[in-house]
């Protein structure tokens, strides 16, 4: 047998080309598409950025109008998906676990045809199926989409029942663009995997989704915002983040396991949440933000010399995302309402130079047992 180097998590393994997104984890960069972060984030609305993922240019503005019409045709939902998501809201399942049963579901009464197409339903459907649970959730009828809303604006409406404004809209799509890809992260991996065997792009999504849910993956923004605000109400920063270091918490929002430096994430989400902080009038919750953020960096620096600990995305996700009016409780939710598009680009880019994803593992069990009839055991 050819000897294979055993390597846990595949942590630096390459295992697929992509024109989807480069990460510099040294430098601190990201390219989307080609386009620097930044570039792309504050600019695009979200069909754009998933129509150049998925064609590697920017729309025409007659593409866009049909790219944008075509998702919105396909948002609605049907009373089956609608009774899934009714059912779990009741019975209290968590957002992530409703969302794996709704995108599970949601090709019932379509008739999608190809992967293309089954790929934008699960794109235009992925904040139906999320706003649908979470008006059940709070014991309200679900808001049907708008098609003449956009992507982020739609979404929007659909939880709160009441059109967004612009400096809403520009913030949530300045956050679904910059949280849209990320190499191959786990859930980007899972959704590669699964149509690796030829299954399809709505199985993909609903692995995605899955593998997501993982604390270690989508599961920090929460616990972030909890940290804020127990700051915002009056506990001095210094002395909170000091005390969850000598009780060797980790604080969440900081570190990562690629960037060497902060997160190109982090600065494309903290100028967004600024701008819209500074444009709503009251500054005061952003200001503890970039406070706790200045006093964290310098006491994880002493806490770790050798390591430097910045703020990583989920940071700013917490505090942009509650900016902009998401609760807490659909912030990873909303993490897979933008990583879709990044999913669906990953599975056509493998299906259009696919070899199956078949890694092995290295037995460390026993060999040449002798089988003992169950009653003599
Ligand atoms: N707070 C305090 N100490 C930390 C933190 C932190 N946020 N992050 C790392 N450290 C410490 C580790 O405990 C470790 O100390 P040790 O050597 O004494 O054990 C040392 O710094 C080195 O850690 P790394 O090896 O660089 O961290 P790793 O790559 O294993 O973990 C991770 C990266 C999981 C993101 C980590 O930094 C962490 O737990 N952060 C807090 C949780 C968080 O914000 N998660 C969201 C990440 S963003 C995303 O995944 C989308």
């Amino acid at each position: 047998m050819d000897e294979v180097e055993l390597n846990r998590g595949l942590a630096g393994v390459l295992v697929a080309e992509t024109k989807l997104s480069f990460i510099d984890g040294e430098e601190g960069e990201l390219i989307i598409g080609g386009f620097p972060l930044a570039e792309l984030a504050a600019n695009a609305t979200y069909e754009e950025s998933v129509f150049l993922l998925l064609n590697d240019r920017l729309p025409t503005a007659a593409e866009l109008d049909e790219f944008r019409a075509d998702l919105a045709a396909r948002r609605d939902i049907g009373d089956e998906v609608r009774a899934v998501l009714r059912r779990a809201a009741t019975e209290r399942k968590p957002p992530m676990d409703a969302l794996r049963m709704g995108v599970a579901a949601a090709t019932l009464g379509t008739d999608d045809q190809s992967n293309e197409t089954a790929a934008r339903r699960v794109v235009a459907v992925l904040p139906t199926l999320v706003a649908t649970y979470w008006r059940y959730r709070a014991g309200d009828e679900p808001v049907a989409p708008r098609a003449d809303l956009g992507h982020a604006a739609n979404y929007h409406y659909m939880l709160n029942g009441e059109e967004p404004t612009d400096a809403e809209v520009r913030g949530l799509e300045t956050y679904l663009n910059t949280v849209i890809d990320h190499g191959l992260n786990a859930s980007t991996f899972t959704a590669r995997v699964v149509v690796s065997t030829e299954s399809d792009v709505v199985s993909a999504a609903t692995a995605a989704v899955g593998t997501l849910k993982g604390p270690l993956h989508g599961g920090a923004p929460g616990p972030v915002l909890d940290m804020l605000r127990e700051v915002a109400d009056g506990d001095d920063p210094r002395a909170y983040v000091q005390a969850k270091l000598d009780a060797g918490e980790r604080l969440m929002g900081f570190g990562h396991r690629v960037y060497r430096v902060r997160d190109p994430r982090a600065a494309v989400l903290s100028a967004a949440a600024k701008s819209f902080y500074e444009d709503s009038g009251d500054t005061e919750f952003f200001d503890t933000v970039q406070t706790f953020e200045d006093v964290a960096v310098e006491l994880l620096a002493e806490h770790k010399p050798g390591r430097r600990l910045e703020t990583n995305v989920e940071f700013y996700t917490a505090a942009l995302l509650h900016g902009v009016g998401i609760p807490k409780d659909l912030f990873t939710t909303t993490f897979a309402v933008a990583r879709v598009g990044g999913w669906i680009a990953h599975c056509l880019e493998q299906l259009a130079d696919n070899r199956i994803i078949r890694p092995r593992s290295q037995y460390v069990g026993e060999k040449g047992r002798t089988w003992v009839p169950v009653e003599e055991r």
